[in-house]
């Protein structure tokens, strides 16, 4: 096996580093009719909306606020509708993932002649055209601001579905780790945890002798292991806010998937999970995460090694104890982010399983993982192993 043939191309500009929020005048045309996207408010309290207030002096724009956490098909088609009587040319977004994905669908949606909702429910590539959009990101951790995926929920329905689209990557992104300060710890929790995942559903997958791909993979790993801890312990620190930021964008913007089989089975569940009970996207990939590899380690085998070795140091017992071993070292680090890793630890006695698969079939998820060996009844006893 070696390196599947791949297409490597990145279109954002990174603006990285304290300070940058100021250069964004430059990264968008003088002329634009720009609409500004953001969140629940944190922006407003933390001085972020301050600073592109004062980077776009002169400018014109108009401005969206209220998108959730698991940002809403209802709530973004409000924001369709205001940059529709605007006649918006250009959208910046200001917040976390969910504000980075809510604006790509806006910027999909206002180019689509169709049902907006066709976007998500087809399951198909319907995005051949979009508003130009960049962003400055405020929470570490889905990589959106350097990627052409977005998730987006449907309240009414209970779904949460992800599309994606080369037009619906940022054209600049600023990555300034001084906005990461305000975070709450349960953000930054998610942050470290939803990274930490993303690399591992690209890397704990089977081996294609894809060096620098796995020792990228390694390297953001340790680096969360490392870093993520101390943002909860020493939150006014600079240094690891920085590498956390770059290692969330690393983590999830094509470099360590390129060429290299991937999983996304624990993403497609957590989702479920996240739509069914409201549970934080990390917070369900906590959750999956670990029962998954244990379930999967025949299929994971060579990985699972590699990883409790090259990742955990572990290098003693059997190599079925070492591959346990990196399990529980796994199940560990999200403890010390303060993350339950059992359905038990928000509440959920895993009576909804049934549930959550009845949804998991509806949305055709029923060939998971990079050989598509993941079928719903593995799905059933995955989030069984996790009560
Ligand atoms: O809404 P505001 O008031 O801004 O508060 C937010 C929100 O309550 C707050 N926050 C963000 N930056 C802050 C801050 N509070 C204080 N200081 C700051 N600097 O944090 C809360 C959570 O924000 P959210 O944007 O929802 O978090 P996250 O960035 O973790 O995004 C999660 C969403 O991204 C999707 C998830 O499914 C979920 O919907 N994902 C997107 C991916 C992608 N596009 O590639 C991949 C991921 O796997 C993930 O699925
Ligand atoms: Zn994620």
């Amino acid at each position: 096996m070696s390196i599947h043939n791949f297409i490597y191309h990145r279109a954002t500009r990174l603006l990285f580093g304290e300070g940058q929020i100021a250069a964004i005048a430059d990264e968008i045309p003088a002329d634009a009719r720009l609409m500004i996207t953001y969140g629940g408010g944190s922006i407003k309290r933390n001085g972020v909306l301050d600073q592109v207030h004062a980077a776009l002096a002169g400018r014109f724009y108009v401005e969206f606020g209220g998108i959730e956490p698991n940002p809403s098909y209802e709530t973004l088609m409000q924001a369709v509708a205001l940059a529709r009587a605007e006649q918006i040319d250009f959208i910046l977004a200001v917040g976390g993932g969910s504000v980075v994905d809510g604006t790509k669908f806006i910027a999909g949606a206002l180019r689509y002649a169709g049902d907006a909702w066709d976007i998500l429910a087809r399951r198909e590539r319907l995005v051949f055209d979009a508003v130009p959009f960049g962003c400055v990101l405020t929470l570490p951790a889905t990589g959106s601001e350097f990627n052409a995926g977005a998730v987006i929920s449907r309240r009414s329905t209970g779904d949460k579905l992800d599309f994606h689209s080369p037009n619906v990557i940022p054209q600049f992104s600023v990555l300034d780790p001084a906005t990461t300060y305000s975070l709450p710890e349960r953000q930054v929790s998610n942050g470290v945890v939803d990274a930490f995942v993303h690399t591992t559903e690209q890397y704990l997958t089977y081996p294609v002798d894809a060096k620098v791909q796995d020792r990228f993979a390694e390297g953001l790993l340790l680096t969360l292991i490392e870093d993520g801890p101390r943002a909860l312990s020493e939150p006014d620190d600079y240094a690891v806010r920085a590498n956390l930021m770059w290692a969330a964008t690393m983590a999830l913007g094509g470099t360590i998937g390129a060429g290299v089989p991937q999983d996304w089975a624990t993403h497609m569940i957590g989702h479920e999970l996240t739509a069914m009970h409201g549970i934080d996207h990390a917070q369900s990939l906590a959750v999956v995460l670990p029962s998954l590899l244990r379930h999967q380690r025949q299929a994971k085998h060579a990985k699972l090694l590699q990883y409790a070795g090259r990742v955990w140091g572990i290098t003693a017992g059997t190599e079925d104890e070492r591959i346990e071993a990196g399990i529980r070292a796994t199940e560990q680090f999200f403890e010390r982010m303060r993350m339950p890793t059992r359905l038990s630890g928000y509440g959920l006695d895993g009576s909804s399983i049934p549930a959550v698969i009845a949804k998991l079939e509806e949305h055709g998820m029923t060939a998971l993982g990079e050989r598509r060996g993941i079928r719903l009844e593995d799905c059933a006893a995955i989030l069984d192993g996790a009560r």
